[in-house]
């Protein structure tokens, strides 16, 4: 489907070669942070996604705390997202993730580690969006 479209040839580079390793300034108001931990394991992920004033994905980056399934999940995660708006990245499933990699059943939960970064990730957005256009109501 559209959601897995991709735009570099081989799924290996996410375990050799992991896009978009890195991290925005956390205040910024155009940036959502995404941090969560897999009880299971106790690694944790931080994904971050830069959107613009209509709400689209312009850049994503993350950190993970991890395995190497964790770490290529969180990779493939912040490829999918770019030029997306934070509606449609809802609709990113772990299985999606989990398929492309082909992660074995025991390596589900690293990719549903990518999975709950973006909902994260889009949950702050949000909430920033929302204080942003009340403090723009606010001063109008
Ligand atoms: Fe990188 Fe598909 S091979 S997202
Ligand atoms: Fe825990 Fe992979 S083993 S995230």
């Amino acid at each position: 489907g559209q959601l897995t479209r991709c735009y570099h040839k081989n799924v290996v580079e996410h375990y050799e070669n992991p896009r978009n390793v890195g991290a925005f300034d956390k205040s910024d108001p155009t940036v959502g942070t995404g941090l969560v931990g897999a009880p299971a394991c106790g690694d944790v992920m931080k994904l971050q996604i830069k959107v613009d004033e209509n709400g689209f994905i312009v850049d994503s980056k993350f950190k993970t705390f991890g395995c190497g399934s964790a770490i290529a999940s969180s990779s493939v995660a912040t490829e999918w997202v770019k030029g997306k708006s934070i509606e449609e990245v809802l609709t990113i499933k772990n299985s999606d993730i989990a398929k492309h990699l082909s992660l074995p059943p025991v390596k589900l939960h690293c990719s549903m580690l990518a999975e709950d970064a973006i909902k994260a990730a889009v949950k702050d957005i949000q909430a920033k969006m929302k204080a942003a256009a009340a403090e723009k109501g606010a001063k109008a």
